[in-house]
């Protein structure tokens, strides 16, 4: 997959080549640092103010100057599509650390935070949204402060490979049964046509998908409930599904080897399915859904 050329730095754009770190930078030694992934359609960006804001409240919860203002921020990834002529579905990957000097736990004085922002290309899982995906449950073993969208993802890490060598898709997190999210997505069940979801509080990561998913919810009379749920009630749910801007509304069809509802994606999730498409604005013939609304 293409990683383009034009990256962005705190010190404006440079060739990816021309990319060098020392070893003492904070964000390789400590994960001392933030990012967010973006998620672009056809060339535009989408919830790219969602992002930019939740950027800048990671930044302030950790205490990292972000070089950029917000407004400088929205147009810089604006000319990093344009600079890469990307019009295309990809992904940006923006982060920023506290930045380089002499290792030490403390904070570095006079040192300027380092930031890089890159654009790869990222096809639609198209396959998995249509026919949904299987996932295992994982103790969640993180930090209280999953809000902050932070560089340190050892557990994420491990969460994920634990799901891949069981060839599933995803890791849904719980503490003690009570399910929070998945190694890098938001899950949420369905019962008798009501959402549950973990409420937005700072053991997880406030989605910019999980957002829209509560307003496509709204518009559709569906209710959205922030009431976290336990491991066994994905037994009795009807759909279970998660959110993530690669992700998009993933149905999940299997967990720890056995079925969820039906065994295939249920009517509210390709309900919100399509939802985020409009939302995307996806043109009907980038549409996996389309046939079958046509179909019905
Ligand atoms: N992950 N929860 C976690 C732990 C995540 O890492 C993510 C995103 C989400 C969903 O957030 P959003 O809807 O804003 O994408 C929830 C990104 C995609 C990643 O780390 O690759």
């Amino acid at each position: 997959m293409t990683i383009y050329d034009h990256v962005l730095t705190e010190g404006g754009f440079v060739d990816q080549n021309d990319l060098r770190y020392p070893f003492e930078e904070r964000g390789l030694q400590f994960g001392d640092g933030i990012y967010e992934v973006i998620r672009v359609y056809n060339g535009t960006s989408y919830l790219i103010q969602e992002h930019v804001e939740r950027l800048y409240r990671s930044a302030a919860a950790v205490k990292i100057n972000v070089p950029f203002s917000k407004e400088d921020m929205y147009h810089k990834m604006e000319e990093l599509l344009h600079k890469n002529g990307i019009d295309g579905d990809a992904k940006i990957y923006l982060q920023i650390t506290r930045g380089s000097a002499p290792r030490d736990h403390v904070f570095p004085l006079n040192t300027n935070a380092n930031l890089y922002a890159y654009v790869k290309d990222l096809p639609r899982p198209e396959a998995f949204l249509r026919e949904g995906v299987s996932a295992v449950t994982q103790e969640d073993v993180r930090w209280d402060w999953c809000y902050i969208k932070s560089l340190n993802l050892l557990p994420n890490v491990l969460a994920k490979q634990a799901a891949k060598e069981q060839n599933c898709y995803e890791a849904i997190l719980h503490k003690q049964g009570e399910v929070t999210e998945c190694s890098s997505s938001n899950i949420y069940l369905v019962k008798d046509g009501s959402v549950y979801t973990h409420p937005a509080k700072k053991n997880i990561l406030h989605g910019c998908v999980r957002m829209r998913v509560e307003a496509f919810c709204s518009e559709e009379g569906v209710s959205f409930i922030e009431q976290a749920f336990q491991v066994e009630d994905i037994w009795n749910a009807d759909e279970v599904f998660l959110s993530s801007s690669t992700s998009e509304v993933m149905p999940v069809i299997q967990v720890d080897g056995k079925q969820v509802g039906n065994g295939v994606p249920g009517t509210v999730t390709r309900t919100l399915q399509k939802k985020y498409e409009e939302d995307a604005k996806l043109s009907a013939d980038a549409s996996l859904f389309s046939s079958e609304v046509a179909a019905e």
